[in-house]
């Protein structure tokens, strides 16, 4: 209990601290709230989505879940994005994943740990459809990594498949859907160089995507790792 409360205690003082530097600060946020940004990323509780990349409440809408997965059937993620695109009308979608992701490892290993085990299922499929780029790749921590890319780019042409993203192109609202990762390690975000904004970029990342892993082996610059990724 004496956890619980200090965290309570923790709330009161962060809350003091805010106010102390902008006393209106959350009767203001408390009226309405305008987000630029949806980030969609791993539940890892080492990924806190606000605080990585400096912004302030009301300023990043999030959804979180295990291994950063967007399934068409997920009505939560879908929700959230519809929630995002058309009233709050969010300028960016990020999906950010993290090299050394304990989902999508378990994913790899085959891991059995219950109900998650469905769950992983997507990420699974994402590894089965990159198989002639993964299995090359002898060392266990690197495969992963690189796994953890490609499930970063499979998410964001998810992303960019959805009824939500597509019919905000139609009408011409300006969204753009985005891959980063997150090195735990050093805290850094990296770009993986994949952003679309249009249905044409949607069919051309495909075709980028498509290439690189048909052949397996090195990538041609797309979607290119972050450079040297570590596990822990
Ligand atoms: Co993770």
């Amino acid at each position: 209990m004496s956890d619980l409360k200090s965290l309570l205690d923790n709330n009161r003082a962060w809350a003091e601290g805010i106010r102390a530097q902008d006393a209106e600060f959350f009767q203001t946020l408390a009226r309405q709230q305008s987000p630029t940004y949806l980030w969609i990323g791993c539940s890892d509780s080492r990924m806190p989505a606000t605080q990585l990349v400096g912004l302030a409440p009301g300023e990043l809408f999030v959804h979180r879940n295990v291994a950063n997965v967007v399934a068409h059937t997920d009505f939560n993620c879908l929700s959230v994005m519809q929630f995002a695109v058309d009233v709050l009308k969010v300028s960016h979608i990020i999906v950010c994943g993290h090299y050394g992701c304990g989902g999508v490892q378990a994913a790899m290993l085959n891991l059995k740990l219950g109900l998650i085990d469905n769950w992983l299922r997507h990420v699974q499929d994402v590894m089965r459809s990159h198989a002639a780029l993964l299995s090359p790749i002898e060392d266990e921590a690197q495969r992963l990594n690189k796994l953890c890319e490609l499930n970063v780019t499979e998410q964001v042409l998810s992303v960019a498949r959805t009824t939500i993203v597509q019919s905000a192109w139609e009408r011409g609202q300006e969204l753009s859907v985005h891959g980063w990762i997150y090195r735990l390690d050093d805290g850094l975000l990296h770009d993986l160089s994949l952003s679309i904004a249009n249905p044409e970029e949607l069919s051309a990342a495909y075709a980028a995507v498509t290439k690189v892993t048909a052949r397996g082996g090195a990538s041609d610059g797309s979607f290119e790792s972050a450079a040297e990724p570590t596990v822990r």
